[in-house]
Parts: C-alpha cells; sequence; structure tokens
C-alpha cells in the first residue's frame, strides 16, 4: 500500500485537526487528579471535541464486530491503551493515567496521546513517564525525508531499551488523514534503514507504548483494552507530525481555545 502524500489543501485541513486534538487534550490533562473517575475525563472530552466543532474518531469505531463505546481512551496503570472510560475507575494518588484523543474534523483525523501522572508518582513511574516522551522525541527526529520508517522505530526502541524497559509489539503507530489509520505502519521497533522512504506531505501518527516490565501484551474481556500480560506500569505518548524538507512538525500542538472556532 503506499503512503498517502497530503497537498496544500489536505496538509491545511490536518493542521486543524490536528490542532483540535491537541487542545482537547491540554484541556482533560490538568483535570487529572485523585478521586476523579475516568468517566469524569470522557465527559470533559466529549465536551471539548464537540465545543471546537470536532467529532471523535474513537465512538463507533470498529474493530472485528465491536464498536468503540466511548469518544476518548483512558488506560490507567498497566493499561497500555484503549482503556475504556468507567464510573468504577477512581484515580488515586501515585496512578498513571494515558489520555488519547482522535478526532475528526472536515474530513480529517488528528490523533494524540499523552500519560499524566496522578499526584505525586513513584521514581520508577516518573522514569518510565520520561523515557517514553523522550523516545518520542528521538522517534519524531528521525522523520526526516529520505530516511525510512525503520529510522523512527529503531530511534525509538534503542533508547526505551537503553532504559531498562520494553515496547510493545502488538500495536504500532500509523500514518493519519482521511482517515484514523492509513500506510504505513510506524512499528516501536525494528532496524534502521528498513521500510519505507519518507517524502514531504507524509502525516504520522508516531506513537511509543512503552513497559516497565516485559513488551508482551493481552486484551481484556471487553475486547479492548489492552493491558500489559505481566501487570507491569505502561505509558503512552503519541504526537502527529507532518514530514517536510525543513525536517518533521508537529501538527498536535494545542492552541489557546480562543484562537480555535468554538461552536456553540
Ligand atoms: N489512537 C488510537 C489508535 O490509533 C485510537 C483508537 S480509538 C479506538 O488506535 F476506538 F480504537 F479505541
Ligand atoms: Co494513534
Amino acid at each position: 500500500m503506499t503512503i498517502p502524500i497530503k497537498n496544500k489543501d489536505g496538509i491545511a485541513r490536518m493542521r486543524e485537526a490536528c490542532a483540535i486534538a491537541a487542545t482537547v487534550l491540554d484541556q482533560i490533562k490538568p483535570l487529572v487528579r485523585p478521586g476523579i473517575t475516568t468517566q469524569d475525563l470522557e465527559e470533559a472530552g466529549r465536551d471539548w471535541i464537540a465545543r471546537l466543532g470536532a467529532r471523535s474518531a474513537c465512538i463507533g469505531y470498529q474493530h472485528g464486530s465491536r464498536r468503540y463505546p466511548a469518544h476518548t481512551c483512558i488506560s490507567v496503570n498497566d493499561e497500555v491503551v484503549h482503556g475504556i472510560p468507567s464510573l468504577r475507575r477512581v484515580l488515586r494518588e501515585g496512578d498513571i493515567v494515558s489520555l488519547d484523543i482522535v478526532v475528526w474534523h472536515d474530513g480529517y483525523v488528528g490523533d494524540n496521546a499523552y500519560t499524566v501522572p496522578v499526584g505525586p508518582i513513584s521514581p520508577a513511574n516518573e522514569k518510565l513517564l520520561r523515557v517514553t516522551r523522550e523516545s518520542l522525541d528521538f522517534g519524531i527526529k528521525q522523520a526526516l525525508v529520505g530516511n525510512r520508517i525503520g529510522d523512527i522505530s529503531a530511534a525509538i526502541q534503542q533508547y526505551v531499551e537503553a532504559n531498562g524497559f520494553s515496547v510493545v509489539r502488538d500495536m504500532v503507530g500509523h500514518g493519519v488523514g482521511v482517515s484514523m489509520h492509513e500506510p504505513p505502519e510506524i512499528p516501536n521497533f525494528g532496524r534502521r534503514g528498513s521500510g519505507d522512504k519518507i517524502k514531504p506531505g507524509m502525516t504520522l501518527a508516531i506513537e511509543p507504548m512503552v513497559n516497565a516490565g516485559g513488551y508482551k501484551t493481552k486484551t481484556l474481556s471487553d475486547g479492548w483494552t489492552i493491558v500489559t500480560a505481566d501487570g507491569s506500569p505502561s505509558a503512552h505518548f503519541e504526537h502527529t507530525v507532518l514530514t517536510t524538507e525543513r525536517g518533521p512538525e508537529i501538527l498536535t500542538i494545542p492552541r489557546s481555545p480562543s484562537a480555535v472556532p468554538v461552536t456553540f
């Protein structure tokens, strides 16, 4: 499958969708504190998506015969991704919570994620969050025209494993544009120099998922929630990036909500 290249118009629309996704994430991050439920974060995310004139790309997303039931994905501690928000899931001091926001706007999708500490967390979890966030930066730096997708993968894997953590293999980053998942797949592990060549105008969702323990995962009986097989904590950071001759440009940068058209 060939990797879609966005033209000027597509890039402008991607900018808007990504700015909205980032603004929603930016608005819900500070709500994280002990005592709130993941459903509270879902409702805040849902409301911000609507206020900014977008739609969730998660709700109704079909995988096999199942449709994802919420507007956001909220994954706590050993949950890697695709945690379903719940009134019963109360956040406690020391937890880590991954917020994944994917929106549709004007025919294009913006995708981003961030893992937030709930109050003070253990030094081990502090390191997990820091290393995962930094691994995303190292991956993005490799999204250079003339490089290959494997250069992104290898940079992430190398940094994560050098710090004693493991990268999830069962889920990967991806191209993003007129649908949530487009070619190419962007694994967080792999070999430098492998995979497709990077050209200008690609929009890539780069998203390391990093486990404190082993890389293996399993799916809970809800059919969605991915957890670490060994129960170790997991972190997830994601940006949508545009490739250009001048280097990678992160599109998922929040705007002040007053600078984004608000729909009442
Ligand atoms: N960012 C996630 C992904 O790229 C969003 C999944 S939405 C869900 O897979 F509906 F599948 F949960
Ligand atoms: Co994604």
